[in-house]
């Protein structure tokens, strides 16, 4: 029997970030350049039902059936074989490693519970299609967040980007003209939990306020599905610092997201938001292909720890 491979992408929001937990519509689309591995590695010497979790990047080398079923990594396997529940399971091993930053909008426990999916089921003789996989992983999330709102597992499991609305069906967007996307990390880490349980507290507080903002917030992700199919740059530069206004009304930025946020707007940007639960993680800035170095630059010495450049084209769909 040979090693299954499962793997997802990263992925990134572009529009509409916490207002889409309250029922708003969001953009993500995938970040090819990171990703989660999951390797099956079937164990002979061991008797059958035995299963070893590994994720030695994190210090992990436990029997799994020691881990909590809520454990981040080994949630994602006992849903499955719930979901499956096959009549044997011979041993094995589960390598997980990841070259997604964690705690950092990039979409790393998503893509760890996808990628899980993926070769636990396979390896399992029931290869879960996408719907499956999506809908398993919004339950692991669910574990970790409390209130996701579905955006993370769908965009890495399909892998494409996406208009994503609560409770409609998924949108596949259609990208016609290529753009050109810098992903810079602030270094500061903040579980989305942390941000998305914060604004359901002020949300509490003063309902009518934050629903005015979640729906400001939705009419600028609507607006920036159109510029985004027809490229156009500039009005897309500018929902995105309409949209991170929004965001900072909504108390999920910092200082050093502004840093870079300017940062990247003073060296020419189109425009720039924070992305993801914020409070830190990671900004995204919309460039012309010219610009890539000399932002990419200025985001450096302005502290980015990190910065990533990813392509959303047809062909990156
Ligand atoms: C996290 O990537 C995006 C949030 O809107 C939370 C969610 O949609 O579940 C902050």
């Amino acid at each position: 029997m040979a090693v299954i491979v499962g793997k997802a992408p990263g992925k990134i929001i572009l529009f509409g970030e916490h207002a889409v937990v309250y029922g708003q519509p969001a953009i993500a689309i995938p970040v090819n350049k990171v990703k989660a591995t999951a390797r099956v590695l079937p164990d002979f010497s061991a008797p059958f039902g035995n299963i070893r979790l590994q994720a030695l990047d994190i210090g992990l080398d436990e029997n799994f059936y020691d881990l909590v079923q809520e454990h981040p990594l080994a949630a994602a396997v006992y849903l499955t074989l719930e979901m499956l529940k096959p009549e044997s399971i011979p041993a094995f091993t589960l390598q997980i490693t990841s070259t997604i930053p964690v705690s950092a909008g990039l979409g790393s426990g998503a893509a760890v519970a996808v990628a899980t999916i993926r070769a636990v089921s396979s390896f399992l003789g029931k290869p879960l299609p996408d719907t499956a996989i999506a809908d398993l992983s919004y339950e692991v999330e669910k574990i970790h967040h409390g209130t996701p709102s579905g955006i993370d597992n769908n965009v890495v499991t399909y892998g494409k980007p996406v208009f994503f609305q609560r409770g409609l069906p998924i949108e596949f967007l259609e990208i016609n003209q290529p753009t050109h996307w810098l992903i810079a990390d602030t270094g500061e880490k903040t579980p989305t939990f942390q941000t998305v349980s914060d604004v359901r507290k002020n949300q509490a507080a003063d309902p009518q306020r934050y629903h005015e903002i979640f729906m400001e917030i939705g009419e600028t992700t609507q607006q920036a599905r159109e510029a985004l199919i027809k490229g156009e740059l500039l009005s897309l530069g500018k929902l995105m610092d309409q949209n991170q206004s929004l965001l900072q009304k909504l108390d999920v930025s910092s200082p050093a997201i502004e840093h870079l946020v300017k940062s990247a707007k003073d060296a020419g940007a189109y425009g720039a938001k924070l992305s993801g639960g914020g409070r830190g993680g990671n900004i995204i800035a919309l460039v012309s292909p010219s610009q890539i170095d000399t932002v990419t630059s200025a985001l450096l010495e302005a502290g980015a720890v990190n910065v990533i450049s990813t392509k959303l084209s047809k062909g990156s769909e």
